[in-house]
């Protein structure tokens, strides 16, 4: 089936972002939420990002305003009844998302797809509050949206074969890279970024520096971040929530290292609280 109306549930950072990429491809948007202020502020996030292009000589002036038309606003739900894909960017609450897929079954066309940006919920479970979980499937974008080329495409248990090819034409077509992952926690990427940055964690209690740890995987690895730096950017919290799920989900293999653990428990959150593997000064 031809795409060629988009509906983004969700105006924040990651859904502004896809609504964005979107309209740059020439697909009909559609941007929704809860509230119009919600919405005016994903337009200016939206327009401030164009405006970067200008400056960067990679968009005219003129292409903006035509770019910005295409992308139309709305906070009722059922305007998603001529979606040939909707794309899910709620907060990441399962029961949230259920019931956004409930309405969504409600409202949205036979063969309409009915995709979610989730970075850590089952697609199967998220397919399952719908009577058509072959027309379900995760598209899970990085941010920030415009710069990030790879997105990950998740089938579910249920996802149909021609919804799998018709999500990773979407993302090409919009200039980016899927990458298939399995519905499993944490897909690849969060799963990967959680282990390694759960061997660091035990790097550093074997007596490693930090800033040791994070210098050898950005000169010897060539990532543009190292991890105990991330896990600072990121939040301690939030990376032993993520890493409670791996356990959760695999096991022993990504159970939460005790440096985390006790730096949480101590409120070095890293960034956020001043504190973390490395001093920001005082919060
Ligand atoms: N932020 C990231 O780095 C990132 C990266 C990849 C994936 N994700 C995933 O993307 C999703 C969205 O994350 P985000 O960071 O953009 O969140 P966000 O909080 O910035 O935005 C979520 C938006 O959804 C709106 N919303 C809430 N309930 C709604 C409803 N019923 N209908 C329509 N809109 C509703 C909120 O008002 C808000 O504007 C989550 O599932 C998250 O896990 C986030």
């Amino acid at each position: 089936m031809a795409i060629k109306n988009v509906f983004v549930v969700g105006a924040g950072t990651m859904g502004n972002g896809i609504a964005q990429v979107s309209a740059q491809a020439g697909y009909n948007v559609t941007m929704s939420d809860i509230k119009d202020e919600f919405l005016s502020r994903g337009m200016a996030t939206i327009e401030k990002s164009l405006d970067r292009m200008i400056k960067k000589g990679t968009l005219q002036e003129n292409e903006k305003a035509e770019l910005m038309s295409k992308i139309k606003t709305t906070t009722d739900l059922n305007d998603a009844r001529d979606a040939d894909l909707v794309i899910e960017a709620a907060p990441e609450e399962l029961e949230l998302k259920t019931s956004i897929f409930k309405q969504l079954d409600a409202i949205c066309k036979e063969d309409a797809i009915l995709g979610t940006n989730t970075s850590s919920l089952p697609i199967g479970a998220i397919a399952a509050a719908t009577g058509r979980p072959e027309k379900v499937i995760g598209i899970h974008f990085m941010n920030p949206v415009p710069v990030m080329k790879g997105v990950e495409v998740i089938p579910g248990r249920h996802t149909s074969e021609d919804v799998l090819e018709a999500a990773k034409e979407y993302v090409k077509s919009i200039d980016k890279e899927p990458c298939e992952a399995r519905d499993y926690a944490g897909f690849i990427v969060s799963r990967l970024v959680d282990a390694l940055m759960n061997e660091a964690f035990y790097c550093v209690m074997d007596g490693n520096k930090p800033e040791e740890v994070d210098k050898a995987v950005k000169l010897c690895l060539n990532h543009p971040m190292g991890p105990l730096e991330l896990c600072d950017l990121a939040g301690a919290d939030v990376v032993m929530h993520g890493l409670e799920t791996m356990y959760a989900e695999f096991g022993e293999r990504l159970m939460p290292a005790p440096l985390l653990k006790n730096m949480v428990r101590s409120g070095d959150l890293g960034r956020k609280t001043g504190r973390g593997f490395y001093d920001y000064g005082e919060k």
